[in-house]
């Protein structure tokens, strides 16, 4: 009798199907209170020797509980298969895998730092959290400047010393701290300004400043480098223009626009009928600065520049709002 239940189990261990009718049919065959093996075997448990009941009794129990398993084991992968071979149809649109895409302020901020490089500049990078020396003394903002007004800088309450960058020309006094000339590099970063969000203004946005420190350098070199890289970014009939500006840090200073990307120049509703759009601030680095940085002013020259990446991110690809590069939106990250 037991050696029948231990061919039984066997049995069971050994049936494999995907079908749910086999696998209803295994059930009954085993399970079915009326005429199930497991159920008779029961029903003879009276007739067995007493010394053989408890043996016969455990083996049984053993059998009953793998049929009872293996039922569920089968069910499961009938689910399964059940889910895509029953609802299979072939009418529905199929699923889209949707690869991730880089963020338009890091494609483009890579595509300025190829630019860049492309000439010979290192890239360089420094905190976020600064303090006045590196974005304001040592760039010859005077002590009473606008910029350094609570309307502009984030300051931490209990030290008024440290404060979140407004500009990544702070970049600009480390690297001359410890680098020294010929010095060519450009500082990629995130930069932070107190200012209510708006479609044309953002508390946290990106720059890209550039350094070049030699003998002999002349605002010919810094048009030259600028026009080369307008050229490079926008293409090459892109015109340039310097207007002359006012930056503590550069003298003498200028802003430069570009020759409208869209209409090329003919006048359209985003250069506001001018013509021009203006993309960074540059000039040649102030002596008072160089000076400060222990870089000798009389050896040396330099040029600096900085421009703002969501701005040039919005004339390359005509967004209107800086607020959709923050949102994180997929219809929006999801064109680029
Ligand atoms: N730091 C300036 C700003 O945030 C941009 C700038 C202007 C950087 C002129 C420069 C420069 O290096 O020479 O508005």
């Amino acid at each position: 009798m037991i050696s029948k239940i231990q061919e039984l189990i066997k049995e069971v261990e050994e049936f494999s199907s995907k079908k749910m009718e086999e696998i209803d049919q295994f059930r009954i065959k085993y399970l079915s209170k009326k005429s199930g093996i497991v159920t008779d075997l029961f029903k003879e448990f009276k007739n067995v020797p007493k010394e053989e009941k408890k043996e016969f009794g455990q083996v049984l129990n053993v059998l009953k509980n793998k049929v009872q398993d293996k039922v569920e084991f089968l069910k499961v992968n009938v689910k399964d298969e059940g889910s895509t071979k029953t609802q299979l149809d072939l009418s529905l649109p199929g699923d889209t895998e949707h690869p991730g895409t880089r963020h338009p302020i890091s494609i483009v901020r890579n595509e300025i730092i190829e630019i860049f490089t492309r000439l010979g500049f290192t890239i360089s990078e420094g905190p976020e959290i600064e303090d006045d020396y590196h974005v304001f003394s040592a760039l010859n903002f005077p002590e009473d400047h606008p910029a350094r007004d609570m309307q502009d800088t984030f300051f931490i309450e209990q030290n008024p010393d440290v404060l979140l960058r407004t500009h990544t020309s702070s970049v600009q006094v480390r690297v001359m701290d410890n680098e020294n000339p010929p010095i060519r590099t450009i500082s990629p970063g995130r930069v932070f300004r107190n200012e209510a969000i708006s479609a044309r203004a953002h508390c946290i946005f990106h720059q890209i400043e550039g350094l070049y420190i030699d003998k002999n350098v002349s605002f010919a070199d810094l048009k030259q480098t600028l026009l080369y890289f307008a050229k490079e970014l926008f293409g090459e009939e892109t015109k340039i223009r310097l207007r002359p500006s006012y930056f503590p840090f550069t003298e003498p200073s200028a802003e430069m626009d570009i020759s409208c990307s869209l209409c090329g120049g003919e006048g359209c509703n985003v250069c506001k009928y001018t013509g021009w759009l203006e993309i960074l601030g540059c000039g040649m680095v102030d002596p008072n600065v160089l000076e400060t940085n222990n870089i000798d002013s009389e050896k040396y020259t330099g040029f600096a520049f900085g421009m703002g990446i969501e701005r040039i991110a919005m004339l390359k690809y005509g967004i209107k709002d800086l607020r959709m590069y923050f949102e994180n939106d997929v219809r929006f990250l999801r064109q680029f």
